[in-house]
């Protein structure tokens, strides 16, 4: 590390323990420099200008970085996100910050108005948030901040105070949300997914009488070109969903939309076996947890596995069908640990093939079939290649014994990081950077890729299979 490098450490890392013999690189001082300027003393915006307030799956990939550079921060962001739980188990997509304008971000408070039309479910009532949901990255978050300070996490009782929540979180999930009846979890929004305009949406989302574009006004396009964001179409879509769902209660069951997802599950499923790592850790029964991974596993192969098309694909639960379309979130189970041998393989020549590329056409996998008809290389999560879903898959490919392709993608993925001034997402072919830069989560998974672990072991996901290696 070069003197420039150290003095910028010294300067953004208030709570980096600085060791000047440690072989910390410019690229972890720059990444770690994205998150302090995103600190806001309790948690971290996923972007300044864009983001400006909490998000919950951008929350959970933060800690997983963070903890490298304050465990201590790390839990505290898990434990801000976690105070907003609501009473029924959901954890609200965005926790709002009372200090930011309303109309920096939409949809703001006062459209999502949780305290009084969410009171039936167990809103809480000091802080406001967001009604719908997203991911369930969080058990696996908490897992790897306790790994990277146990002795602190101990002392502090975080997975003492974090179990019980975790475990409010998958019961509503899995009781609440089996709308398809089949053991998997439905989002009810595409916001909830958190790909929010994949072409896998177009199709059930076709179905939704968009909101008039005069009745609101996209904060987002104050900040992020109109050509890498979704279309005004969309976000009429987004509002008539979310404002139909606020105004049955946020009542679970109604809705015209929703979908089983790959993504989605397949993280609950890496969270339940993160949960039954820390029950084990804390002296409590975990063997039902894992067993619960194993049969959502096989839940998973048996509704949303497409062998045609060699990966998974999201079902229309309203419709009774799977959604023809090849988008990034079908490769997400190879994350799994207990996914069958001859389904990982395929997965993985699927992701190098010429529908997403990786090592051939591309460096990092698109969030969206190269030859898809819908296919955009700028927007959003139509085409652009995004860095929490390729460090997903690079870690599943080093759960699957992948060494030489996980290489190839972690070096993929950190030279665009570094490239684009830790950007949003980019576009898959030129790496160029899209959406907004200095983002938080792309900062927060180049710091865990950049970790000292032992050399086949350099993604904290491969965790949850069984070594401590956080
Ligand atoms: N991703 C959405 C947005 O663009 C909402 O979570 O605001």
């Amino acid at each position: 590390m070069d003197r420039t490098a150290q003095r910028a450490l010294r300067r953004t890392g208030r709570t980096v323990a600085y060791d000047p013999s440690s072989t910390v690189s410019p690229l972890q001082v720059r990444a770690a420099a994205v998150l302090e300027a995103g600190w806001t003393g309790t948690s971290t915006v996923p972007s300044r200008s864009l983001y400006p307030h909490q998000w919950s799956w951008d929350s959970a990939f933060i800690a997983i970085g963070l903890r490298h550079i304050s465990p201590l921060r790390a839990q505290t962001e898990l434990d801000t996100l976690l105070a907003a739980q609501w009473a029924d188990g959901r954890i609200p997509h965005i926790v709002f910050n009372p200090s930011v304008p309303l109309d920096a971000y939409f949809p703001s408070p006062d459209f999502w108005r949780s305290s009084t039309a969410g009171r039936t479910a167990g809103a809480p009532r000091t802080v406001q948030t967001s009604g719908i949901v997203q991911p369930p990255v969080h058990a696996l978050a908490v897992w790897l901040v306790h790994l990277a300070d146990p002795g602190l996490s101990r002392a502090r009782g975080f997975l003492t105070r974090m179990y019980p929540r975790l475990a409010a979180w998958h019961r509503y999930l899995l009781h609440r949300r089996d709308l398809g009846g089949g053991g998997l979890v439905s989002v009810v929004h595409p916001w909830e997914q958190g790909m929010d305009n994949s072409p896998c949406w177009d199709r059930p989302l076709s179905r939704v009488t968009p909101a008039p574009a005069r009745s609101f006004r996209r904060a987002d396009l104050d900040h992020g070109s109109p050509e890498d964001r979704p279309t005004d179409l969309d976000y009429g879509r987004y509002v008539r969903l979310a404002s139909d769902y606020r105004d049955r209660g946020y009542a679970d069951g109604a809705g015209e939309f929703a979908v089983e997802d790959p993504a989605f599950n397949a993280l609950l499923i890496a969270s339940e076996y993160a949960l039954a790592r820390i029950a084990h850790e804390l002296g409590a029964a975990s063997t039902a947890r894992q067993a619960r991974a194993e049969r959502l596993t096989a839940a998973l192969v048996e509704r949303l596995w497409e062998p045609a098309a060699g990966m998974f694909l999201c079902r229309d639960v309203r419709a009774g069908e799977p959604i023809p379309e090849r988008g990034v979130s079908g490769l997400i189970p190879l994350l799994l640990p207990s996914l069958p041998r001859d389904l990982a393989a395929t997965l993985v020549r699927t992701m190098c093939g010429p529908h997403f590329g990786l090592g051939g056409t591309t460096r990092l996998v698109p969030s969206y079939d190269l030859l898809g008809e819908a296919f955009d290389p700028h927007r959003y999560w139509r085409g652009p290649a995004w860095i929490n879903t390729n460090w997903l898959l690079e870690g599943g490919l080093r759960l699957h014994g992948e060494r030489g392709r996980a290489d190839a993608l972690r070096k993929g993925i950190l030279h665009t990081a570094g490239a684009s001034d830790f950007a949003e997402y980019v576009d898959p072919y030129t790496a160029q950077a899209c959406g907004a830069t200095g983002f938080g989560w792309t900062a927060a998974l180049t710091l865990d890729l950049l970790h000292d672990r032992p050399a086949g072991d350099r993604n904290g996901v491969t965790a949850i299979k069984g070594g401590d290696q956080g």
